[in-house]
């Protein structure tokens, strides 16, 4: 992949310069997070018309909000006037429509322009054509996705066959019922670091012996390096003597019922690109949502998912939240530990992947096929 001539069995990762580099991530910006499908909230974050969350995809701010006819909508958060932002706030809910801080220009739930001071005198001004512009909007296991693309991809394709393949058809992820599962807990993270390294992260466990004390004492098959997240469609096995997928392998909360015996005390991980990833176990489910900022920077929003009822019963959730926010945390720690040696002159051609890792080398050459670079 780089000029370096490296023996066939060795794969060179990205030139450092992929991480660093602005006018790369400029690139990835428009050709990954504004052209392909991009998970932006839960749609429970929505849960009135006229609710709202503001949020980064690629260059732009998009509007996320729920309509009056309870369909969820999205626009791009900028005043068609001269150009305000309509809302800057990350969260919030109008009563019914949202009026532009500057001028008072004031669109519907549904993005049209409904008024504006002595509008009646400017009759050339056409209320559809000066509305809000609408984004593509899909919502899919409880979560929100909007494509910015003028013709987005297929979702069923790039997002729903993205997520489900992996997995055999008894051990579907459709048993999780994730879109009727509640959010227990939301932890958001500022993460000092580029997107792909904590894709990179996310898709190898050759780092779980070293930084990852809790989750291999849960998942004995992940201290010996070779499992790959990305790829246990069989399902990482509980250890033993561990009684649930929490901090001290304590007993967890009430399992949900579509969970078949085979998908029992086992942990699932599916990545799907460019900035989700889902973990399975019994009884929750956490999903992870990147949104990259800065070639260097990506905040990280993650929810832990349980049963309604478990939510409602007030049963103690932090043995369960515990765990993967450890996991987290040590991750990105991992992160943030390479970010700044990528500008070193000894990464310029970047590292190498070992065999446990080399799905990673076909991360890299999606990015660049996405891309249309090469390394240089
Ligand atoms: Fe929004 Fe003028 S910029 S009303
Ligand atoms: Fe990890």
């Amino acid at each position: 992949m780089t000029a370096r001539s490296l023996p066939p069995s060795v794969i060179a990762t990205l030139p450092g310069s992929y991480y660093t580099d602005e006018n790369i991530f400029a690139l990835e910006q428009a050709r990954v997070f504004e052209t392909m499908w991009f998970c932006v909230a839960r749609a429970s974050d929505l849960g009135r018309p006229g609710a709202f969350r503001t949020v980064q995809v690629g260059r732009e701010s998009v509007l996320v909000t729920r309509a009056r006819d309870g369909s969820i909508r999205a626009f791009l958060n900028v005043c068609r006037h001269r150009g305000a932002r309509i809302r800057t706030e990350e969260s919030g809910e109008v009563k019914r429509s949202f009026q532009c801080p500057y001028h008072a220009w004031t669109y519907d739930l549904e993005g049209k322009l409904i008024a504006a001071p002595n509008l009646t005198r400017m009759p050339d001004i056409d209320r559809v054509e000066y509305g809000l512009i609408n984004v593509h909007v899909r919502e899919w296991i409880g979560y929100v996705w909007v494509c910015l693309a003028d013709e987005p991809p297929s979702f069923e394709a790039d997002v729903i066959a993205e997520a489900t393949h992996r997995l055999g058809d008894e051990r579907s992820i459709e048993n999780y019922d994730i879109a009727n599962l509640r959010v227990g807990r939301r932890i958001v993270y500022d993460v000092k670091a580029n997107w792909k390294l904590i894709v990179e992260n996310f898709m190898e466990c050759y780092h779980c012996a070293t930084i990852h004390p809790e989750l291999t004492e849960v998942l004995p098959e992940f201290a010996d390096g070779y499992a790959a997240q990305s790829f246990v469609g069989h399902g990482a096995e509980f250890g033993e003597e561990i009684r649930g997928f929490t901090v001290d392998g304590s007993e967890g909360v009430d399992r949900i019922p579509g969970v078949g015996e085979d998908q029992d005390r086992r942990y699932y991980a599916i990545t799907i690109k460019p900035q989700v990833f889902v973990n399975l176990v019994p009884d929750h489910v956490i999903l992870h949502r990147m949104f990259p900022l800065a070639a260097d920077r990506t905040i990280v929003e993650c929810d832990w998912l349980f049963l309604g009822d478990v939510v409602d019963s007030g049963r103690d959730l932090g043995p369960s939240v515990e765990l993967f926010h450890r996991v987290n945390v040590q991750d990105f720690e991992a992160c943030e530990r390479c970010q700044p040696a990528m500008n070193s002159r000894a990464y310029a051609e970047g590292g190498v992947l070992v065999p446990s890792e080399h799905h990673i080398g076909a991360f890299h050459e999606w990015v660049l096929d996405r891309l249309g670079t090469g390394p240089g």
